[in-house]
């Protein structure tokens, strides 16, 4: 049994929380949150996301309001961090050197320097590092992976990602609204999809975005054109949506012989259209990415093996391509990686 330390009880805290009562061998053992009141699980949570039911059995699970506290106490494998996102380059550094591996919520950290020196700190200690960029692992998204990958429809001609949120009230103390302390859309929504045009095409040669900056700072628009030899790629990403609208996830994908059509305001989410057979609609997993990265992580931790779909590496050079287009936003000038 793989037993867990949960820390940070807000919007993510309790969907990992609902996670963790579907997967096999990993036992909740202790809560941290600095509002004890966050570790009452009859509390109504926010998030633009729903959080499933809440099964998990926290019979074992000891509560802290102090995460050194909690270290010290022990009696866990893992600390899973889903705290607020100026504060995961200190605590992921905290639970390594205390000999604990880490699950890290996206993005990785808040600067390029902290993302650095928690990769430093995974070598020294040979802890296992892995962050919550879970795009790689929810099924329409490892779908379209996979269809690229098969080379069986040519070469893509351009792709376009998309990603709309009304603005997230949602946060404690409202944290994320703070451009200084989430980095706003730029860095906390539209990570996901820099993540993906990585994953999918491979790091850009550079970036040229323009942005609108939201009330708490920072961008609560991003639009970028990255820059890739022999084909276009273009996202928005955006939090300034009334908050009627909903989170909307859309990729279009043109190729020689096919285009893919990812956009979750349909009813079949993945749609592929190909000459000669029309659309077709990949069969999809119904679980979602949530339950399959952690699960992978749980799997790393009993087995002793690093995590291969999101490396600490591949998590901070994501960070680093949307810091790139804050700052190309921010100066109105093209930025190379
Ligand atoms: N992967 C995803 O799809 C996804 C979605 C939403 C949020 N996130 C990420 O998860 C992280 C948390 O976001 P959220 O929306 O859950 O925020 P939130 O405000 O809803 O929750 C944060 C929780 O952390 C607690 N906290 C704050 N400081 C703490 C400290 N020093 N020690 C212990 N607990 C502390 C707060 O009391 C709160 O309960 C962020 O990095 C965010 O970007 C990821």
């Amino acid at each position: 049994m793989t037993k867990v330390a949960l820390v940070g009880l807000g919007f993510m805290g309790r969907m990992h929380l609902s996670i963790y009562g579907t997967i096999e061998n990993v036992q909740v053992t202790a809560l941290c949150d600095v509002h004890e009141e966050n570790m009452d699980m009859s509390r109504k949570g926010g998030g633009n996301i729903a959080v499933g039911e809440m099964k998990t059995d926290l019979s074992k699970a000891r509560k802290f309001t102090s995460f050194k506290a909690m270290l010290a106490a022990g009696g866990f494998d893992y600390v899973d961090l889903c705290i607020p996102t100026h504060l995961h380059k200190e605590y992921a550094v905290l639970a390594m050197e205390a000999g604990y591996d880490v699950f890290c919520e996206k993005p990785m950290a808040r600067t390029g320097e902290e993302a650095d020196a928690m990769i430093a700190t995974m070598k020294k200690t040979g802890k296992l590092l892995t962050i919550g960029q879970c795009l790689r692992f929810w099924p329409m998204y490892v779908k379209v992976k996979e269809l690229l990958d098969s080379g069986k429809y040519g070469k893509v001609i351009s792709a376009e990602l998309a990603r709309y949120s009304p603005s997230p009230t949602w946060s404690v103390d409202g944290w994320i609204e703070k451009g200084e302390l989430s980095g706003s859309a730029g860095l906390d929504l539209h990570i996901h999809d820099v993540d993906m045009i990585h994953w999918w095409f491979g790091a850009p040669k550079g970036v040229t975005s323009s942005g609108v900056e939201a009330a708490g700072g920072g961008f609560g628009h991003l639009a970028t054109i990255y820059d890739y030899p022999g084909m276009t790629v273009t996202s928005v990403g955006d939090w300034l949506c009334v908050d009627t609208f909903g989170l909307i996830m859309r990729a279009l994908i043109v190729m020689e012989k096919a285009v893919i059509n990812l956009d979750t305001t349909q009813s079949k989410p993945l749609t592929l259209y190909i000459p000669g057979e029309g659309k077709v609609y990949p069969e999809l997993d119904v679980r979602d990415g949530y339950f399959f990265e952690l699960r992978s992580f749980v799997g790393n931790v009993a087995t002793r093996k690093a995590p291969t779909v999101v490396t600490a590496e591949a998590a901070m050079q994501s960070l680093k391509t949307a810091l790139a287009e804050i700052k190309s936003a921010e100066t109105h000038k093209k930025v190379a990686l």
